[in-house]
C-alpha cells in the first residue's frame, strides 16, 4: 500500500510541529460552546464598568478546561483593555508571593521588580496598574488544588476578591480550576472567603470517541501533511484515547506514530506504527490501573488475557467456567471482581447479540498480561 518514495533525511511530516505541543492552543476549540459562553458571560459585567463574576470549572483531565480559559482569555486581549486577564498556573506557582508576581508580571506586562519581593509591595503594584488603566481583573487559578495542599487557597481568594476593599480597584473574578473530581473548590472555601466567592460551577465531561476523532482530524490537518495519516488510523487512535478518556492521549498517539514514520523514513503512517506508540503511550496508564486492583481481581485479569490472546471463547458465562479451574471462586465474587476490572477501565462487558455479555480487553491482552506480572506487583501468576 505505502510504495511512495522514502524521505530524505532533511524532510519532515510534520508542517507545523507546535501543534503537538501540550501548550498550544487550538484554532478551533470544538464541543466547548456552552462552557465558553457561559465564561464570557461572567466576564461580560466588567466591560460594562462593572465587575466580572467568578466561576469553579470542573472536569478530569484532558477535557479542555486550560484550553477554554486561554481561548477565551485570548480573545479578551484582543478585543479590550477594560479587562486584565491573569492566568496562574498553581502547580508552578502556589505560595502567595509566587502567585501575586505572576498575576503583576500580567497586569504590567514585565516582570514585579525585586525590590517588590514583600506581598504588600507587589498587591500595591497590581492594583496601581489596575487603576491606571481602569481595568478589571479576571484570575483563572489553574490546578487550584495545588493550592490547598500549599495552604493558601483561602488566603489568596479572600485578598484577590477583597482587593477592592483597600485599593479603589474594581473587584476581580476568578475562575478556579480543578481536575479532581472528588474535591469541591466552593466547599473548601471558608466562610470568610464565601461571603465574596459566588461561584458558577462549569462542568467539562470527558469527549466522546466521536468529538476526539473530529479534534484529532483537525489537529492533523493543521500540523501534519497532507495524506501522512489516514482517516481509519485516525479513528483508530481516537477508539484509543475514547477508551482512556483523554483526548491528549490521542493527540500524544498521533505525534509519536509520526515520528515512528519519519524516523523509518516513509511518507505515511502504518498500523505497525500505531499499535508501537499506543504501546508506549497507553503503558503507564494500564499499569497504574492494574495497580490499584486487588491480587485477587488481578489473578483474575491476567487469566482473562491469556484467554483472549489464545482465542478462547469470551462470553462472560464461559469465562466463569472455564476459570473455575485456575481460580475457584463463585459466581458472585467472580461478578465483582469483573465489575472492578470493568471500574478500572480495563475490560468492557458489552453485550452479545443472543445473551449475556462478553469480556473485551480495552488494551492488547499481551500488555495486559504484562502489566499482572510486572514484578512490582504482588500478582499470584495464575499458572
Ligand atoms: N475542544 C478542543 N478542541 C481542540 N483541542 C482541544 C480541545 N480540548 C482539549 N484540546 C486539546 O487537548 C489537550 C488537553 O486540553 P487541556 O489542557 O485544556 O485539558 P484540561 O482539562 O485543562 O486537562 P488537565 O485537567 O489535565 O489540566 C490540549 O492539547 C488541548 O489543545
Ligand atoms: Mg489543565
Amino acid at each position: 500500500m505505502t510504495h511512495s518514495p522514502l524521505l530524505r533525511s532533511d524532510q519532515t511530516l510534520f508542517r507545523d510541529p507546535d501543534v503537538f505541543e501540550l501548550t498550544f492552543v487550538p484554532e478551533h476549540l470544538h464541543h466547548r460552546d456552552a462552557q465558553v459562553r457561559e465564561l464570557a458571560f461572567l466576564i461580560s459585567p466588567a466591560l460594562r464598568g462593572g465587575s466580572a463574576l467568578s466561576a469553579i470549572l470542573r472536569g478530569p483531565p484532558g477535557t479542555g478546561k486550560t484550553t477554554t480559559v486561554r481561548r477565551i482569555f485570548h480573545e479578551v486581549t484582543e478585543e479590550t483593555r477594560r479587562i486584565v486577564p491573569a492566568y496562574v498556573n498553581c502547580r508552578h506557582d502556589h505560595t502567595l508571593l509566587a502567585v501575586y508576581r505572576s498575576i503583576f508580571k500580567q497586569v504590567s506586562g514585565y516582570p514585579a521588580p525585586l525590590a517588590g519581593r514583600y506581598l504588600d509591595d507587589v498587591k500595591e503594584g497590581i492594583a496601581a496598574r489596575l487603576q491606571d488603566r481602569n481595568a478589571a481583573l479576571v484570575v483563572c487559578l489553574d490546578d487550584a488544588d495545588e493550592l490547598i495542599v500549599a495552604g493558601t487557597y483561602n488566603t489568596l481568594l479572600y485578598q484577590i476578591l477583597r482587593l477592592y476593599e483597600k485599593w479603589d480597584v474594581r473587584k476581580a473574578g476568578v475562575f478556579a480550576v480543578t481536575s479532581n473530581l472528588g474535591l469541591n473548590l466552593g466547599a473548601e472555601a471558608d466562610p470568610s472567603v464565601r461571603s465574596v466567592f459566588h461561584p458558577t460551577e462549569i462542568t467539562f465531561l470527558p469527549y466522546t470517541r466521536t468529538e476526539i476523532r473530529e479534534i484529532l482530524t483537525d489537529r492533523a490537518r493543521q500540523g501534519l501533511y497532507p495524506r501522512v495519516i489516514s482517516k481509519p488510523l485516525l479513528d483508530r487512535i481516537a477508539t484509543v484515547a475514547a477508551g482512556e478518556q483523554d483526548v491528549r492521549v490521542g493527540i500524544d498517539l498521533v505525534r509519536q506514530a509520526v515520528l515512528l514514520a519519519e524516523k523509518d523514513g516513509r511518507r505515511r503512517v502504518t498500523h505497525a506504527d500505531v499499535t508501537a506508540a499506543a504501546r508506549a503511550v497507553t503503558a503507564p496508564g494500564l499499569l497504574n490501573r492494574a495497580a490499584r486492583l486487588s491480587a485477587d481481581e488481578r489473578a483474575l485479569l491476567s487469566w482473562i488475557a491469556e484467554r483472549s490472546r489464545d482465542g478462547g471463547d469470551m462470553a462472560s458465562g464461559a469465562v466463569f467456567e472455564a476459570a473455575q479451574e485456575y481460580l475457584p471462586v463463585g459466581k458472585t465474587t467472580y461478578h465483582e471482581h469483573l465489575n472492578a476490572l470493568t471500574r478500572a477501565g480495563i475490560v468492557d462487558l458489552v453485550p452479545r447479540a443472543g445473551r449475556g455479555r462478553e469480556v473485551r480487553l480495552r488494551y492488547d491482552a499481551g500488555d495486559v498480561a504484562a502489566a499482572c506480572s510486572s514484578p512490582d506487583r504482588t500478582c499470584k501468576n495464575p499458572d
